[in-house]
């Protein structure tokens, strides 16, 4: 370890030799920097000895501490950064010796992260005294969250409120403390969710069923300006764990299931929030989360432990991480619990050899939630704070502790310096890496909110961004006869708890972690959005007929008589299901399956009337339907669309919007098959409910001609493949062309299922043919071994376009290469 931390250290003295200041220096010394910070005295004012904040809140849910309102200009110019990757580079010299002037304990306060819910008062106001105290006497320099999350005691701010906090903050730690700048991070994750009036896009799922990358870079852009309109710098997203167990309660939030399609999701994603972020100011630093193998807890219960093998950790749940790093992400976050029983925050191996050494990550790691803290108490990975604290800075290279609640970290690690148990340059490394970054978000130059950005928080233009994601991802699962799209001239009836709801729809990340509950009710949204309900009126001009049929919980009982009645002039009935906001403690689950009352809905609805029965699913993760495939007519995923969602999904059932997203993952039959993937082994069954990649367009689109530009191939000779597809009609389509490969045989080592290779979705005019050109590399079919190698099996490989919908058309390509050639070995192989 230390010689660990003398390679880094020599890294930065290189650095300041060879610093290219890509990012220019700093227009002042660290020397004037104070002088030019600190108030009318340079005295320091007198320490504050204790944090003073309200313990505990009572909150009863219907207090709004921030009644502003604004009205957001229309439309706005951006700068749609497409240079060169910007991400962390080596450390500039101003900033070491900055590092160098700072003392252990303003060095152990740079690392520490303290939540905002230590600085509100139960009124929603800023405790100034509380803030000193943090700043002053524990020298912390970064805050996260808004006072809305984790516990939900207050309602959210508008970007304008909170930057009066922020910038209230920033203000006291000019004058105070280290009299640094603090950074401020926020789940800004799908869209800036915790700033009222922010637009909310659709949630990560359904981002990646759009099949277009665009979608995930105009969600971290609009989420950017207005994270930063609230003065904070700083994103935790995107999210790119893949979701493996469809029972796991943070499915919704990721990319999916398939590694190449998360890669690419991620990659934009970073793109959006950070483009030219040591410029542009109305970007922020991503943060890549979280490393590594959260998305498959072995009983589905979140931060359960994950067995993965590491050639298996390497081979699918790497890759999204390693785009995301090379798309120059400037943080990233460790992962909650455990991989193989070894805790991701206490590990050299995931937090140093292979996030830092294999993937060369050069930014600033942040743990997860107090993970530091509850080694300890929770996981018993240590004997206290303080050995896990002494672990983790001499095992990882953990730069901030998300500690978020006590002053345990900081008192631990001065004492653990103090004593020489953990080295100071160990320290300087961490502090270094945060400081450039406060550096290059500008925060030298200005800490403050940009009162300019705040206009443009919830312009029709970003709404309309977040509605076109949501009308690219819609996925229409089944659609028998026809019975989709909706006529204007149909009579319809409109049943259950989804249609009627922005909350549902909204689910989680929004306005809390786990989303608004029943107690804040729908009312949160007032102004920010429309229900399903809401967008049929106003596609069809009028009021549609609605009954809830049964809560979203399934209790009560069904009326089949007012349903009957009702249904007896109507030509169709929609019916929309869903999961509640896991504010209600539904985010744990032992089984898939929806809350059977709503499925008997469905049966109870179809035996009744006898008439076409559609189904719209409103939910985070695929859950269990039993046997409403088989009777619904009609099945369309709306997954979680957002607030803004309800006019797209009434467009997509009316037809003005044809359907054309695909599963970005694999929906389940059985509770059995809760784990299953696309890229599993060849050899066990895959009989899902729905494949991934599935999904229907209204339009009759046809493929033919699968032609490969070679009959072999090599590693360092891309060959191509192309199809000609077809658009029959009747409506014009975006059609997701998806090209996977199966291996035929793999010597040794079963081939998976199918590995999505490439992707590309385009434009059909109805009776337009394009001939669709897709790219496959000998080095995409290349697999790590036990041994920790990455090499190539020669094999025939089926290469395979749209299985799932169009049965796939297959050419097949021989794959030469020595299975002895390594192309990649990981640095402890
Ligand atoms: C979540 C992270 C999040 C952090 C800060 C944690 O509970 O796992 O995804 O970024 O809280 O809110």
């Amino acid at each position: 370890m230390r010689y660990n931390s003398l390679l880094y250290f020599t890294q930065y003295l290189l650095a300041i030799s060879f610093n290219t200041m890509e990012s220019g220096a700093l227009a002042i010394s660290p020397a004037e920097y104070s002088a030019t910070v600190s108030d009318s005295t340079t005295q320091k004012p007198p320490a504050v000895t204790a944090a003073t904040v309200d313990p505990v809140c009572t909150w009863d849910g219907a207090q709004v501490f921030d009644d502003t309102t604004w009205t957001p200009v229309a439309s706005y110019a951006y700068n749609n950064y497409t240079g060169p990757v910007v991400g962390p580079n080596l450390i500039d010299q101003d900033i070491m010796l900055m590092v160098n002037g700072l003392t252990v304990e303003e060095k152990v306060g740079q690392m520490t992260q303290i939540q905002v819910g230590q600085i509100i008062d139960c009124n929603g106001k800023l405790n100034t005294t509380a803030v000193e105290y943090w700043i002053d006497t524990m020298k912390v320099g970064s805050f996260l969250e808004t006072p809305a999350n984790h516990g939900g005691k207050y309602n959210w701010y508008s970007a304008k409120r909170f930057a009066e906090i922020t910038d209230a903050v920033q203000a006291i730690a000019l004058r105070r403390g280290s009299r640094i700048p603090v950074i401020w991070g926020l789940d800004s994750v799908r869209g800036a969710n915790y700033i009222k009036g922010g637009t909310i896009f659709p949630a990560g799922i359904a981002t990646a069923a759009t099949f277009n990358p665009q979608h995930a870079y105009d969600a971290g852009r609009v989420a950017a300006k207005d994270t930063r309109a609230a003065g904070v710098h700083w994103a935790f997203a995107p999210i790119m764990d893949l979701s493996v167990n469809k029972l796991w309660s943070r499915v919704y939030e990721n990319f999916g299931e398939d590694p190449f399609l998360s890669s690419l999701m991620a990659k934009s994603s970073i793109g959006g929030h950070q483009g030219d972020y040591k410029r542009d100011r109305s970007r922020v630093a991503a943060c890549l989360k979280h490393f590594i193998g959260y998305g498959y807890p072995f009983d589905g219960s979140d931060r359960a432990n994950r067995h993965i093998a590491t050639h298996d950790l390497l081979e699918y749940y790497v890759p999204p991480f390693k785009a995301a790093i090379d798309a120059g992400s400037a943080t990233a976050m460790e992962s909650y619990g455990a991989v193989n029983s070894e805790s991701v925050v206490l590990s050299k191996y995931y937090l140093q050899t292979l996030l830092r050494e294999q993937l060369k990550f050069k930014g600033m790691l942040v743990t997860d939630w107090a993970e530091i803290n509850t080694q300890a108490t929770m996981y018993h990975t240590a004997k206290d704070v303080k050995q896990a604290t002494q672990t983790a800075l001499q095992r990882t290279s953990i730069d901030m502790s998300m500690v978020a609640d006590d002053e345990s970290f900081i008192k631990v690690t001065v004492e653990l310096v103090k004593s020489g148990a953990v080295s100071e340059r160990r320290l300087d490394e961490s502090v270094a890496r945060i400081l450039q970054l406060k550096k290059d978000l500008g925060l030298f130059e200005s800490p403050y909110a940009d009162p300019q950005l705040a206009s443009t928080v919830g312009s029709a233009q970003d709404i309309e961004a977040a509605r076109n994601t949501v009308r690219e991802s819609i996925t229409l699962l089944k659609n028998t006869n026809g019975v989709l799209p909706l006529k204007l001239s149909e009579r319809v009836l409109f049943l259950g708890p989804t249609l009627n709801s922005t909350r549902y729809m909204g689910g989680g990340w929004n306005v809390h972690w786990q989303g608004p509950s029943d107690k804040e009710g729908d009312a949160v949204y007032q102004g920010f959005g429309d229900t399903v309900l809401q967008g049929i009126q106003a596609v069809t001009g009028a009021a549609p007929q609605y009954l809830l049929g049964i809560d979203i919980g399934g209790t009560g009982t069904i009326d089949v008589d007012k349903i009957t009645s009702a249904a007896q002039s109507a030509d169709k009935i929609v019916i929309g299901l869903g999961e509640n906001t896991y504010a209600e403690e539904q985010g744990n689950i032992d089984s898939l399956a929806l809350p059977w009352q709503q499925l008997n809905l469905v049966y109870t609805v179809a035996a009744a009337t006898k008439k076409p029965v559609v189904v719209v699913l409103i939910e985070g993760r695929p859950r269990g339907l039993a046997n409403v495939p088989k009777i619904a007519d009609a099945i369309v995923n709306a997954y979680l669309p957002g607030a803004y969602g309800g006019l797209p999904i009434a467009e997509v059932l009316y037809g003005k919007v044809n359907p054309s997203g695909r599963l970005p993952i694999t929906y389940p039959a059985t509770e059995a098959q809760a784990s299953s993937t696309i890229w599993q082994a060849s050899y066990s069954a895959y009989n899902p409910q729905w494949e991934f990649g599935y999904g229907l367009g209204y339009s009759n689109v046809t493929y033919s001609n699968v032609t490969l530009s070679s009959s072999s191939l090599t590693v360092g000779s891309p060959i191509t493949a192309s199809v000609t597809i077809t658009n029959k009609g009747p409506y014009p389509q975006k059609e997701p062309v998806l090209l996977f490969t199966r291996q035929q045989y793999r010597l040794g080592y079963a081939p998976e299922h199918y590995r999505l290779r490439d992707f590309i979705k385009v434009d059909l005019a109805v009776g337009e043919t394009k001939t669709v050109v897709l790219n496959l590399k000998a080095e995409d079919l290349a697999f790590w071994d036990r041994d920790l190698l990455r090499r190539i099996e020669p094999a025939p490989v089926n290469v395979v376009i749209n299985p799932h919908v169009h049965k796939g058309l297959v050419a097949v390509v021989q794959l030469d290469a020595d299975p002895d050639h390594v192309l990649e070995r990981a640095p402890w192989s």
